[in-house]
């Protein structure tokens, strides 16, 4: 069988292209197939991390921030900016710039590892057809514009990924109405814009379109704001993002309808008080969360099994109930994160290179407890581990020391002094339990917490590292100083 391939791996996201480029890093003869095409109709590599989320996102974050630098933060350093403007056209085409140097980057990433790249939507086939008699492989039907093709692979990686959740009261028309990749692609700033969800993409591209100069309201369903952040952090960060960053955020609020018109948007919504509310804007981004997309994968037919929300089950080691079959990434259960995906991709390139299979190999394996979480806003937000709520609720006994970023000499330079850094360590063995930021460049800061949870280090562990002066980084140190209440600066 010419096609037959060790690994096929489906879905080029930052889960899928990295599992590729393990693989075949670990002498794995690989194909990695992926439909994903650009606004042009042209195949793009790197899924939605690279095409519409994580890369577009970030870009579009820096440029609205200097935007807003040089319009507000500028003045107090004695720099005076006259005629300051946005072209939103040039922004955008930088955007796409950064977006097609990093998607063409994957094909060169596969060509200098031999992977084999097929553009088309793969279906994963029975596996008793894929037989051959003499290798026991999985056969892919991959399709593109009409033509059929099939693979076989001894391994299969699902990487399918995940798409927008979708609101039948306010259906996305990609005119007035618009998920992410709309609302990562306006050629100007809409005068009023309405956010449902005041999720992470609610809040960055809220933040993107508000610091362009869009009035910005966030509608969210839930009572608290980011209730999976640690309370007095979603506290600090609501604060600041409504007070300093000037988005309107509306928590605990019910959709009745809207109504999409050439001249914008009609929302009707109940608010928390239960009083009928009307809302009027240009735009309305719908940002409700995402869903696993398994969809043309030929899961059914295949006997791959699904939980009940419709993502792939898999074990600890991203097992499916199918043999030789794992899934990575946002298709499966856990955070739907960038890193975590390429993590797991990782983790079952090396499992399915080791030949080692359940426990034996427990090092090919991701812990999503140290799972790091970083929001770019302004002021970011950034955790990991537990959350001071958790603990409380789990009955663990725990410590904690907290320092703010007002007494940091680095923050106070860059005139960037609200938030603070803060440590929840175990009360008997003072291993840290959890690390949250709310604060300038904290999505940086954030690392060094995770390699010290990895670790298993105690907050006397990060107490007595040295940090350099000044920098943001010793806010962290102060805070597990803090701990055992011997903060020097506070
Ligand atoms: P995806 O990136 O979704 O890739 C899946 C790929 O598989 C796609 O190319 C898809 O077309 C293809 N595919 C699907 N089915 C098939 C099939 N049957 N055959 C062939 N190909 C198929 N995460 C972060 O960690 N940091 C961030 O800053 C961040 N920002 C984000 C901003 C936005 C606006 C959005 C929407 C998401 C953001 N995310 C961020 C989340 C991140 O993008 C996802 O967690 C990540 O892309 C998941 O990777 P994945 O490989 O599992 O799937
Ligand atoms: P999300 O889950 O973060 O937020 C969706 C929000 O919409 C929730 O707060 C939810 O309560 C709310 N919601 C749901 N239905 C609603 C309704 N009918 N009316 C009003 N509010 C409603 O999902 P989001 O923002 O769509 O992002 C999807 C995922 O993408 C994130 O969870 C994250 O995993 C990933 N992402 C990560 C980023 C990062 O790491 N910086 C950036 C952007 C996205």
């Amino acid at each position: 069988m010419d096609n037959l391939f060790d690994v096929a791996v489906i879905g080029a996201g930052p889960g899928g292209y990295v599992a590729a480029i393990r693989c075949a890093q670990l002498g794995l003869n690989t194909v990695c197939i992926d439909d994903w095409k650009n606004e042009q109709g042209k195949p793009s590599l790197g899924g939605t991390c690279l095409n519409v989320g994580c890369i577009p996102s970030k870009a579009l974050l820096e440029s609205s921030e200097n935007f807003e630098r040089a319009g507000h933060k500028f003045a107090e350093h004695g720099i005076k900016v006259d005629g300051l403007s946005i072209d939103v056209p040039a922004m955008i085409a930088r955007k796409n710039k950064i977006v097609k140097a990093f998607t063409g980057g994957i094909g060169m990433l596969f060509k200098k590892n031999k992977v084999t790249a097929l553009h088309g939507r793969g279906t994963l086939q029975k596996h008793d057809q894929a037989r051959d008699g003499s290798d026991d492989s999985w056969e892919i039907q991959v399709s593109a514009d009409g033509k059929e093709q099939s693979v076989h692979a001894r391994h299969v990686i699902i990487a399918t990924g995940s798409t927008p959740c979708t609101l039948k009261m306010a259906p996305v028309d990609g005119n007035n109405v618009l998920d992410n990749a709309g609302a990562l692609a306006l050629q100007q700033t809409p005068g009023k814009l309405a956010i449902i969800g005041a999720g992470v993409i609610g809040l960055e591209l809220g933040s993107v379109w508000r610091r362009l100069g869009a009035e910005v309201t966030l509608l969210e369903a839930q009572a608290d704001f980011l209730p999976a952040a640690d309370e007095q952090v979603a506290k600090e960060a609501y604060k600041a993002l409504t007070r300093e960053t000037g988005l309107i955020i509306h928590t605990g609020v019910e959709i009745k309808s809207t109504r999409a018109s050439e001249n914008g948007v009609e929302i009707d919504y109940v608010d928390r008080d239960k009083n009928a509310q009307n809302l009027k804007v240009d735009k309305l981004i719908v940002a409700v969360g995402r869903v696993p997309n398994t969809s043309g994968l030929g899961a059914e037919a295949a006997g791959l099994k699904l939980d009940e929300r419709g993502y792939i089950s898999v074990d600890e080691f991203c097992q499916t109930s199918l043999q030789n079959v794992y899934a990575i990434g946002d298709v499966v259960r856990g955070p739907m994160l960038a890193h975590k995906a390429s993590e797991e991709g990782v983790a079952v390139a090396e499992r399915i290179a080791s030949g080692r299979q359940g426990a034996a190999d427990s090092s090919a394996h991701v812990d999503l407890g140290m799972m790091p979480w970083v929001i770019y806003t302004a002021p970011e937000i950034a955790w990991v581990g537990k959350t001071e709520q958790t603990l409380k609720a789990e009955g663990v006994a725990y410590k904690a020391g907290q320092f703010p970023f007002m007494a940091n000499g680095r923050a106070r330079a860059l005139g960037e002094t609200t938030g603070f850094v803060k440590i929840l360590a175990d009360a008997e063995s003072d291993r840290i339990l959890g690390v949250h930021m709310v604060g300038p460049y904290v999505s940086e800061m954030i690392a060094e917490a995770v390699v010290a949870m990895e670790f298993s280090a105690s907050s006397e562990d990060l107490a007595r590292i040295v940090h350099a002066h000044p920098s943001l980084s010793e806010s962290l140190h102060e805070a597990a100083l803090g701990v055992d209440k011997r903060a020097i600066h506070i």
